[in-house]
């Protein structure tokens, strides 16, 4: 006899490409059955039919700065904003304090957020010259390369070193998320005023050649490019082979309009020219996944003089809510807003996330999409002196 459900929710779930009432049995955090009548269920939950249910959305990109920045922002306070969001799970970049380079670190950081996190979650571990990522990848979703200079100094940008350490992450099969700018095409040394200098500084060039650096691995790793900035390169980061990711400040600001060091980030904000490229090939489908590279820093950092402000933008809250208003307002599919914010990142770093199916997590984000509100800064659960969010001030539906 197949045991009953602990828990079956009811209600207008997204599967299959579209939206139907449907009963999913759970048990254990696990979706065990899913169908149109679902029997059992101790505790029965029936969401409304203005609710739309969705998977679980997953972040591939955070920056929850927790151990050692954590003015900026913790793993919880981090987690409350991504669950506040609709995000259920996020993947952790490895330039927290110290930087996560070697096991004993993954370790240290594993235990330092272990039972402060609303979400799931998993932590990057970065590439470095010599690093074993062997003995790391069984505890990892993912590993990251950092190809430009940003916060935190886990640079690794030579070619005669990164082979060998690629090598070693092929025989593991996990995926290497990149930040592709070529750091020599970097300029340093001028100083910066606002974003339009931001942007002489970092050119799309440094992403182009870094793409071309990392052909060689087209056929051996699995190849992950953040925060596309233009549509150029994500074409040929899929020409590659490779996967990508989009980060909605760069969907929706561009220089000349958004200058201050609020929006001051790595890979700079490009030109409306760009911008307006990168969003019609997102629309089109052209982009496999949402990462916010949600990057708080404090107010008193991103109020100083342009030049020394850090780069950094959070996004991990209002990244899902706004794409969300782009399917209300017939700007994308829905269709879209699924596949790259919960099934293609659960496909692409292997987990069991994304879909509302038998076998899969029981992770759903839950909207009500007649209400709309006005994204309020002051009321995201980010660090409250985070003070910027993409589209703060745009409307959105709420997650609920
Ligand atoms: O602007 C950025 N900020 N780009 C990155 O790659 C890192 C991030 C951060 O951690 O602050
Ligand atoms: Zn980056
Ligand atoms: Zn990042």
């Amino acid at each position: 006899m197949t045991q009953e459900p602990e828990t079956v929710l009811c209600g207008r779930m997204y599967r299959g490409g579209e939206l139907k009432y449907t009963e999913v049995g759970i048990t254990d955090g696990k979706i065990v059955t899913v169908g149109s009548l679902v029997s059992g269920g101790e505790d029965r939950i029936e969401l409304g039919s203005s609710m739309t249910v969705l998977p679980g959305f997953m972040d591939p990109h955070v920056h929850f700065r927790d151990p050692g920045m954590t003015q900026k922002e913790t793993f919880s306070t981090g987690s409350m904003s991504a669950l506040c969001g609709g995000v259920t799970c996020v993947l952790d970049m490895p330039n927290t304090k110290p930087p996560v380079t070697d096991i004993d670190t993954l370790m240290r950081k594993k235990a330092a957020v272990a039972g402060r996190s609303y979400t799931d979650y998993g932590l990057f571990a970065a590439l470095t010259k010599g690093c074993r990522a062997s003995l790391l990848a069984p505890y990892v979703p993912a590993f990251k390369l950092f190809m430009g200079s940003t916060t935190g100094n886990i640079l690794f940008n030579d070619d005669s070193e990164i082979p060998d350490v690629m090598a070693d992450v092929a025989r593991t099969g996990k995926v290497v998320s990149v930040h592709a700018e070529d750091d020599d095409l970097i300029a340093k040394g001028i100083e910066e005023k606002c974003c339009q200098d931001h942007l002489r500084d970092r050119p799309a060039e440094a992403e182009y050649s870094a793409l071309r650096r990392l052909a060689r691995y087209s056929g051996s790793n699995r190849i992950n490019i953040c925060h596309c900035t233009n549509a150029p390169q994500a074409e040929e980061a899929h020409r590659l082979g490779f996967t990508t990711e989009v980060a909605m400040h760069h969907l929706t600001f561009f220089t000349g309009r958004y200058e201050s060091a609020l929006y001051k980030v790595n890979p700079p904000i490009r030109d409306k020219v760009s911008r307006d490229g990168l969003r019609e090939l997102f629309r089109r489908g052209g982009i496999d996944m949402f990462g916010s590279d949600h990057a708080p820093h404090t107010l008193d950092e991103k109020s100083a003089d342009f030049d020394s402000a850090p780069g950094g933008i959070p996004g991990v809250e209002t990244q899902i809510p706004m794409a969300a208003e782009m399917v209300r307002s017939g700007e994308i599919p829905l269709e879209l807003l699924v596949s790259m914010g919960a099934e293609n990142p659960g496909r692409i770093f292997s987990q069991p996330k994304g879909r509302i199916e038998p076998g899969y997590d029981a992770d759903f984000a839950i909207f009500d999409m007649r209400r709309v509100t006005e994204i309020d800064a002051s009321k995201l659960h980010s660090r409250p002196d985070s003070p910027l969010t993409a589209g703060c001030a745009r409307c959105s539906p709420i997650p609920l």
